[in-house]
């Protein structure tokens, strides 16, 4: 084996505390392959939601008796954890929502319809997800506001001299861009776009979904307006996800889903907003799962953030390495210095299903499609890319049985 991981962050050994790496899939080890997709959650995670279930499980909010004020300060706990994570100035800023998903449709719809029209641009790039593209597109169609996306270069780096070009048509008033792309892993230059946004006048909305697992992330160095991230990416459990947002604007916007817990007063004629974060916190939030994710983020700091993407780099480095032996692959994304543990790639002559098809009866479990970025896929001329994505607990050796298994696959089909 040609890399040791820095004694930093030892994966063999965090391994241990995923259970699911305990069983066998067709008889062979478990290497999951696919932590772009969703992560593997550690005891540490699931023993605090057990264990919240168990003694501390209430509505938040509602109630003045012991199990519902225990239950209440283990989700606003977790707020705090979690706001912390991503550095935002207070926790009022940080909204649980179900996911990025619905963190960037909140502020597409919330801030988006008040504040775009005709002769008003919202920017994305050609390397989003459609989680962060069809929201935009749709409420940039909705307004009149016209639409635009970024190009991308043929190492899937945004082609940032395209920007004068964009600026010239019309008033910029959204950039919405990926800090790391799910697809390729380019770790996106979010800071120079910000400051770009704002010459324009206009509001920066960061995707951090996939950053969130893998870097450290601080929304006031980044200096962005919006961010939104999911907790099932970073170990946590599914079902929440977060958006932190600045102050000044979340005050002003209008309220996404309406119901109970967002309101301050209901009247036959009118009714008034709660104050931040519960004005866009409507109805019985996701609450031991929101306790999962401050224990996620518990997990994850205790780890290192800086650990963790240090080890992807060489895991990156490592499989990028490697995986050039095999004859005639393409291998898509930038060097591995500028992207997170996310290797896309396309053997001619074999579908992506296919390759996933066989590698999962070694227990290997990569991931094969247009990974939610068809724009992407069409800039790359594919209709789809095999994906293996890497996270703190994999290990070399996962790396060194998808080569091999990617040798069978061309075996057996090339
Ligand atoms: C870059 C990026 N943005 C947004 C999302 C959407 O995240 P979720 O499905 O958790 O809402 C994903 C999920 O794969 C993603 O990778």
């Amino acid at each position: 084996m040609a890399i040791e991981t820095r004694p930093k962050l030892d994966a063999h050994k965090l391994r241990a505390d995923f259970p699911i790496f305990e069983q066998q899939i067709h008889g062979k080890p478990l290497a999951y392959l696919d932590s772009a997709v969703t992560s593997q959650k550690p005891r540490q995670v699931l023993d605090a939601m057990r264990d919240f279930y168990e003694t501390s499980y209430g509505n938040v909010h509602r109630g003045v008796y012991t199990l519902s004020e225990r239950a209440t300060a283990g989700f606003e706990g977790a707020r705090a954890k979690v706001a912390a994570f991503v550095n935002a100035p207070s926790e009022r800023e940080l909204i649980y929502t179900r996911s990025a998903t619905e963190a960037i449709n909140l502020v597409a719809y919330a801030w988006g319809l008040d504040n775009l029209g005709p002769g008003d641009v919202a920017v994305v790039s050609e390397l989003d997800h459609h989680s962060n593209f069809v929201p935009w597109q749709y409420i940039a169609g909705r307004t009149g506001a016209s639409f635009r996306t970024i190009p991308i270069d043929d190492n899937g780096e945004l082609v940032l001299d395209s920007l004068d070009e964009l600026a010239s048509s019309g008033r910029v008033k959204v950039v919405a861009n990926n800090l790391v792309s799910n697809a390729l892993g380019t770790i996106n230059p979010i800071e120079q776009l910000t400051a770009w946004a704002h010459e324009q006048g206009a509001i920066m909305v960061v995707d951090a979904a996939q950053a969130a697992p893998h870097l450290a992330l601080d929304v006031q160095a980044l200096d962005c307006d919006f961010l939104a991230f999911s907790s099932h990416k970073m170990c946590g459990p599914s079902g929440v996800g977060a958006l932190w947002g600045r102050r000044e604007l979340l005050e002003k916007m209008s309220p996404f889903n309406l119901g109970g817990q967002m309101i301050h007063k209901v009247d036959l004629d009118k009714t008034t907003w709660n104050e931040l974060p519960y004005k866009f916190e409507a109805g019985t939030p996701a609450i031991a799962e929101a306790v999962g994710f401050g224990a996620a983020v518990d997990y994850l700091n205790e780890i290192g953030l800086d650990a963790i993407e240090q080890h992807e780099h060489e895991l990156a480095a490592y499989a990028i390495d490697k995986m050039s032996e095999i004859d005639g692959i393409r291998i898509f994304g930038p060097p591995p210095d500028r992207r997170a543990g996310i290797v896309s790639f396309d053997i001619p002559g074999i579908h992506p299903h296919d390759a996933a098809q066989i590698l999962d009866w070694d227990g290997i479990a990569v991931r094969a499609g247009h990974h939610c970025t068809q724009p992407l896929m069409r800039r790359l001329g594919v209709a789809a890319t095999t994906r293996a994505s890497f996270y703190l607990y994999t290990i070399p050796e996962e790396i060194d049985r998808l080569v091999e298994g990617l040798h069978k696959v061309k075996r057996a089909l090339g």
